[in-house]
């Protein structure tokens, strides 16, 4: 059994003194971290300042997104290299707003989570189905594609120890959440493929996260399913007072 991990992704929100706010308050929490792995993702300009603002908590951190390349003419982005240089931990790769607001693909999103893995970060792999699939019933085709373009170009020690996000796209930040049935049936498909791609011990490392409106009062339920990590969490993690509840529903 992993620990469980929650991975906070704050997108576009926040600011310095939230952050220092946030980690002062979960400073109190203390013995709550040592049961749970919390990692925070801020916007990444906050990145550089977590080394020291983290220094006397069990608090790692990581970055919403990465660049496919290592270096070169690329205004605007950030590599791997960097993101290691300044402590991270993780790199969340494929989350669906990337896909949907910036063109990001299967073939793409497989570059990044290959560059952060070359770098040693940790990817956090974002599947997930829109309605419009979920009604058609291709949800599991669709995870499963969106996996496979990263299985398809890695082997089997870089993909041990990762972690894979199943945020359906229609719970993202819409207060709606599937069904537990719903989320056994995509964990489990995810595990199994891992298993049939390489075996069971090496499915076993691989942590699965649930996302999408897990919020104080659905987390237990939504979180403590078999196969289910841990979760990524979007708006509710912005607070204390609404992101606290989530790491209490899983000890
Ligand atoms: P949400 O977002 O918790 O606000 O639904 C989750 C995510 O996008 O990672």
């Amino acid at each position: 059994m992993h620990k469980k991990r929650v991975i906070a992704n704050w997108k576009m929100n926040g600011s310095q003194t939230e952050i220092v706010a946030m980690l002062s308050a979960l400073q109190k929490d203390n013995k709550l971290l040592n049961q749970i792995e919390v990692s925070l993702c801020p916007p990444a300009v906050f990145l550089s300042s977590m080394k020291n603002l983290c220094a006397s908590l069990p608090i790692s951190w990581g970055a919403q997104n990465v660049s496919d390349q290592e270096d070169g003419a690329l205004t605007g982005e950030i590599s791997a290299k960097m993101l290691v240089e300044v402590g991270c931990r993780y790199a969340l790769v494929g989350h669906s707003e990337r896909r949907l607001y910036y063109g990001e693909d299967n073939e793409w999103v497989a570059r990044k989570w290959l560059a952060a893995r070359s770098k040693d970060l940790i990817p956090v792999l974002c599947v997930g189905e829109s309605l419009a699939q979920r009604e058609q019933g291709d949800t599991l085709s669709v995870v499963k594609e969106q996996l496979n373009a990263v299985l398809e170009r890695t082997h089997s020690t870089q993909f041990a120890h990762t972690v894979i996000a199943y945020e359906p796209v229609w719970a993202i930040g819409t207060g709606l959440t599937p069904t537990q049935n719903e989320i056994l049936e995509v964990h489990m498909a995810l595990r199994e493929h891992l298993v049939k791609q390489y075996d069971k011990a090496l499915s076993q490392t691989v942590a699965l996260l649930y996302g999408g409106s897990v919020k104080g009062e659905n987390a237990a339920q939504l979180l403590n399913l078999e196969n289910v990590d841990g979760g990524l969490i979007g708006g509710a993690s912005l607070k204390y007072d609404t992101f606290a509840p989530i790491l209490r529903a899983l000890v």
